[in-house]
């Protein structure tokens, strides 16, 4: 059996109450999702203090975050240093999803430093690529990944790459139920994981639509090591449903 990642993004959604609320719900089904499975919960910042605290002793939940910035401290309003999630036990962070390429105007640069601050405090990105649709059409998406790809661990030494987490998640298949189809997205994490040196052992998650029904199509798959899962994550029931067929 491989090991496996389920990592649920909540993007903009909970408060830290309904974070809590969420956990409470969600706990008495761990027991039961098969000891294979690591589970993420990727939470807003304001919800990773409560989170926090609500996990502790947990050894088989950890806690993502959904971003970080690329410095240790400095003249950035708004942002989040990664310093500042490892105080609260975060774990994993989100980098590079697509939409915070599109509406934050993150890019292949931002993510390549994104994705090195995470490593230099220990926190394990979750480094996200993917196609739009007109790249799809054109025929160029295994081009165009493997480009975000190289981009974002440019620069880092074959230790460092050994500790990334890869999420390929097809833009036109994120939040629109049009999932893709398993075979082909494990095609392109092969193609990427042969072509970049360093990411043989690397997990690669598939994101995109998954849920409790398609997420054992996709880990069936060689080269898919588990999910990056959005609105399937939201609600506990459903989210440890996907967790546990993820092993079949
Ligand atoms: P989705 O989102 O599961 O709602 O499609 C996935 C993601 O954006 O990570």
């Amino acid at each position: 059996m491989k090991r496996l990642i389920c990592a649920g993004n909540w993007k903009m959604h909970k408060t830290a109450r309904e974070a809590v609320d969420f956990f409470a719900r969600f706990a008495p089904h761990v027991a039961n999702i098969p000891q294979d499975v690591a589970i993420v919960l990727c939470a807003p910042f304001t919800s990773i203090p409560a989170l926090s605290r609500t996990l502790t002793g947990e050894t088989r939940v950890f806690l993502g975050a959904q971003d970080v910035h690329w410095d240790r401290s400095g003249a950035f309003t708004g942002a989040i240093a990664a310093p500042m999630l490892r105080e609260f036990g975060v774990r994993y962070v989100i980098v590079g999803h697509s939409e915070r390429r599109r509406y934050f105007a993150d890019t292949d640069e931002t993510v390549r430093m994104k994705t090195a601050a995470a490593l230099e405090e220990g926190l394990t990105p979750i480094v996200a690529v993917g196609e739009t649709l007109a790249i799809r059409e054109a025929e160029q998406t295994e081009q165009h990944v493997l480009a975000q790809t190289r981009a974002a661990l440019d620069g880092l030494d074959q230790n460092a790459v050994a500790r990334v987490v890869l999420a390929y998640e097809p833009v036109w298949a994120i939040g629109t139920g049009r999932n893709c189809d398993p075979r082909e997205a494990g095609a392109v994490m092969a193609k990427i994981r042969a072509a970049v040196r360093g990411l043989e052992n690397v997990p690669i998650l598939y994101g995109g639509s998954v849920t409790a029904k398609n997420i054992g199509e996709y880990t069936a798959q060689e080269h898919i090591d588990g999910g990056l899962v959005g609105g399937a994550s939201l609600d506990p029931d459903e989210f440890a449903n996907l967790c546990r067929a993820a092993c079949r």
